[in-house]
């Protein structure tokens, strides 16, 4: 397993639910108390992140099994290339989606198997897991309320049910793993949440 000195940290959430603005919050909050820190976004972070994410949101024919592989192709190229050595280097990765992602949406919302996506999830981070998961937690039909019907994507176009189970699929990992996940009201103000996930990430960054 690659070497980990930095912190790293996860935001979490249905579409809608606010993960890129607290991401943002607290790489600022960090960044002002002289911390390094690097913000990334799965799947997006590299090149190959950016192709995937183009074919992921836009892409046709793409089965769920094949949208399992490209998003662990850009997970490959993330963590090997732009975590793994921040990590190492002692900054703190915050990071817009993880495993946590792949589980939810093509386990619970596609029901792909469980074993398969374990397995690959271990490959393409090669064992680099998070200190910390913050989960935004929305109920899905509130997040999309944030987005107008014409910047729906190919994901975000599934049905109600399928939303419905990727945020269970979330708070089902969150129970599994209760040291590891932040779960928070995504309705609550946006200030408010950012002070809640900067007591929690003040306290681990005492305890380094
Ligand atoms: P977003 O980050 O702008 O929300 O877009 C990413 C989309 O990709 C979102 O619909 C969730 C989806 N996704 C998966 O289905 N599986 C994954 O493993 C990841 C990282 C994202």
């Amino acid at each position: 397993m690659p070497t980990k000195a930095g912190l790293f940290i996860v935001f979490e959430g249905v579409e809608g639910s606010g993960k890129s603005t607290q991401s943002q919050a607290l790489t600022q909050r960090l960044t002002d108390g002289g911390h390094d820190v690097l913000l990334t976004i799965e799947p997006g972070g590299t090149p190959t992140g950016l192709e995937v994410r183009k074919w992921v949101k836009t892409g046709q024919g793409i089965t769920p099994l094949a949208e399992l592989f490209l998003f662990s192709a850009a997970r490959a190229a993330l963590v090997e290339t732009v975590i793994s050595p921040a990590l190492a280097d002692g900054t703190t990765v915050i990071c817009d989606r993880y495993i946590y992602s792949t589980v939810a949406y093509q386990g619970h919302g596609r029901g792909l198997d469980s074993d398969t996506i374990a397995e690959l999830n271990e490959t393409a981070t090669m064992g680099v897991l998070p200190d910390l998961v913050v989960l935004l937690d929305l109920p899905p039909d509130h997040g999309f309320g944030r987005k107008s019907d014409n910047e729906l994507d190919r994901i975000e176009l599934e049905n109600d049910d399928f939303h419905l189970r990727v945020r269970q699929g979330y708070l089902a990992q969150a129970r599994e793993e209760p040291d590891r996940w932040l779960v928070l009201d995504a309705s609550a103000s946006q200030p408010n949440l950012s002070d809640s996930v900067w007591n929690r990430v003040s306290d681990m960054l005492a305890k380094t």
